[in-house]
C-alpha cells in the first residue's frame, strides 16, 4: 500500500484522482486538503476513511470540526503540518495558485515524493524546488498531461540525445480569432477539450497555461527555453513531442483525459489498469498543428521573456495573473487587460535572483499589490 496525502482534493485535479485511487487496491489515503469547501472534503474522507484532512480557511476548518470526528487542521499551517506529519510515500499537489508552493516545500523537505500537479509551484519557486527536491533526493513527478508525457519520452533516452522539447496547446477558445474585446468570462471558460478549474481554464483562454508549462518544462528537463517550442494542436490527441539527436522524433498521444496523467502519477513507476478509451486512430481522424499567435495571445510572449530573465520574473508573472483572472472572473476588467495587467506589472517589478523561498513570498505580495492598483486604474469591465 502507497499511502497518499492529496492537496486540492475538492478540485477538478483532486476529484479525478479520487477515482483513480477508487480503483485501486494499492493507494490509501491518509490526508487530504483543500481551500474552503468543507462539506465536499469531509464527504470525501468519509467516503476513504481519511483521518485527518485540512483546510485553509480558518471558517470552513471550524464547520468541518463541529461536523466531524476526523481531525481537522487550519490554515496554511495546518495543510503544511498535516503533509509533514503524514508519513505518506506520496503527496500530490492539486491546489490551484502559489498558495501550493509552501506545501510543496514541506514535502520535498520531508523527502516525500511529489506528484505536481500545481505548476505554481515550479513557475513561481523553479529553481529553489528544483534545487530542494536535489538536495533531499525527492522525485518530482509531473501531473499536467504535457510534462507527464515527455516525462515518459525522455525516461529512455540517454542523456544529450533530446534535442527539442514541443508542447502541445489546444489554442483554448479564441483559437483563430485575433479581436478578444468583448469576450465574457462565460465565454472563456467554455474550454473545447479540457474541464478544468475557472483559473487554468482561463490561462487556457490566454495561453498563459502554455507560457506557464514552457517554465514548468525548463524546470523539470532543465532544457533552456531556446529549446522548448509550442505548438497548436485543437485536437488534444498529442500531448507532447521529442526531437532527438539523430532525427527521430517521439511522441505520447491519447484522449485528453487527466485521470491518465494522474494515474501515472500515483502508480510509478509502474503502471495500473485504467478505464478509459484506447486510441483509436482512424475515428480521431486529421490531427492539425499550427503556430500559435503570440501578438494575439500576448501572455505567451510574457511568459517566455520572464522565464528567460529568470530570477523573481516568473514569480511575477504569477501572482499579476492570478490578480488579472480574478478580476476578469468578476468582471471587474477586460479579457484583453489580463496581459495588460501582467505586462505592466512586470515592467514595475525588475527580475532579482531571490537567495531564499521568503523572497519571492515578498515578491509575490508586491506584484499582487501592484496588479491590483492597476486593476483600479483600468476600471469596470464594459
Ligand atoms: N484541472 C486540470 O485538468 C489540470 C491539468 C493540469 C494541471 N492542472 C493544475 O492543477 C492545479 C489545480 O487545478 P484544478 O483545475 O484542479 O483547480 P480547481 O478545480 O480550481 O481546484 C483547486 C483546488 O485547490 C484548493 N485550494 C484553493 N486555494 C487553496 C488554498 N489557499 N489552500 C489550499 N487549497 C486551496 C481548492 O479548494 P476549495 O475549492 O475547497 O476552496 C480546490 O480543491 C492548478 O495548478 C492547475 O494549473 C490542472
Amino acid at each position: 500500500m502507497r499511502k497518499l496525502v492529496i492537496l486540492g482534493a475538492t478540485g477538478s485535479i483532486g476529484e479525478q484522482a479520487l477515482e483513480v485511487v477508487s480503483a485501486s487496491d494499492e493507494l490509501s489515503i491518509v490526508g487530504l486538503a483543500a481551500g474552503r469547501r468543507w462539506e465536499r472534503l469531509v464527504g470525501q474522507a468519509r467516503d476513504h476513511g481519511v483521518p485527518r484532512i485540512a483546510l485553509a480557511d480558518s471558517e470552513a476548518a471550524a464547520a468541518a470540526t463541529d461536523a466531524w470526528k476526523g481531525q481537522v487542521l487550519t490554515g496554511e499551517q495546518g495543510i503544511r503540518e498535516l503533509v509533514a506529519d503524514s508519513g505518506a510515500d506520496l503527496v500530490l499537489n492539486g491546489m490551484v495558485g502559489s498558495a501550493g508552493l509552501g506545501p510543496t516545500i514541506v514535502a520535498l523537505t520531508e523527502g516525500i515524493e511529489l506528484a505536481l500537479a500545481n505548476k505554481e509551484s515550479l513557475v513561481v519557486g523553479g529553481e529553489l524546488v528544483t534545487a530542494l527536491a536535489e538536495a533531499t533526493d525527492t522525485r518530482i513527478i509531473p501531473v499536467d498531461s504535457e510534462h507527464s508525457a515527455m516525462f515518459q519520452l525522455v525516461a529512455a533516452e540517454m542523456p544529450g540525445t533530446v534535442q527539442r522539447l514541443v508542447l502541445t496547446a489546444s489554442g483554448g477558445p479564441f483559437r483563430g480569432r485575433t479581436d478578444l474585446s468583448g469576450v465574457t468570462p462565460e465565454d472563456a471558460l467554455a474550454h473545447p477539450t479540457w474541464d478544468m478549474g475557472g483559473r487554468i481554464t482561463i490561462d487556457s483562454a490566454t495561453l498563459m497555461n502554455k507560457g506557464f508549462e514552457m517554465i514548468e518544462a525548463h524546470h523539470l528537463f532543465g532544457t533552456p527555453y531556446d529549446r522548448i517550442d509550442v505548438v497548436v494542436h485543437p485536437q488534444s490527441i498529442v500531448h507532447a513531442l521529442v526531437h532527438l539527436n539523430d532525427g527521430a522524433s517521439l511522441a505520447h498521444l491519447g484522449y485528453p483525459d487527466m485521470r491518465v496523467p494522474i494515474s501515472y502519477a500515483l502508480n510509478y513507476p509502474e503502471r495500473a489498469d485504467l478505464d478509459v478509451p484506447t486510441l483509436d486512430l482512424a475515428k480521431a481522424g486529421e490531427l492539425t498543428f499550427a503556430e500559435p499567435d503570440v501578438e494575439t495571445f500576448a501572455c505567451l510572449r510574457l511568459a517566455r521573456e520572464a522565464g528567460q530573465a529568470g530570477g523573481t520574473a516568473p514569480c511575477v508573472l504569477n501572482a499579476a495573473d492570478e490578480v488579472a483572472v480574478g478580476a476578469f472572473l468578476d468582471a471587474r476588467i477586460p479579457f484583453t487587460a489580463i496581459a495588460e495587467i501582467v505586462e505592466r506589472t512586470l515592467e514595475a517589478i525588475p527580475a532579482a535572483a531571490p537567495g531564499h523561498f521568503e523572497d519571492l513570498y515578498a515578491v509575490d505580495a508586491e506584484a499582487r499589490e501592484r496588479a491590483r492598483e492597476l486593476i483600479q486604474a483600468v476600471g469596470v469591465a464594459p
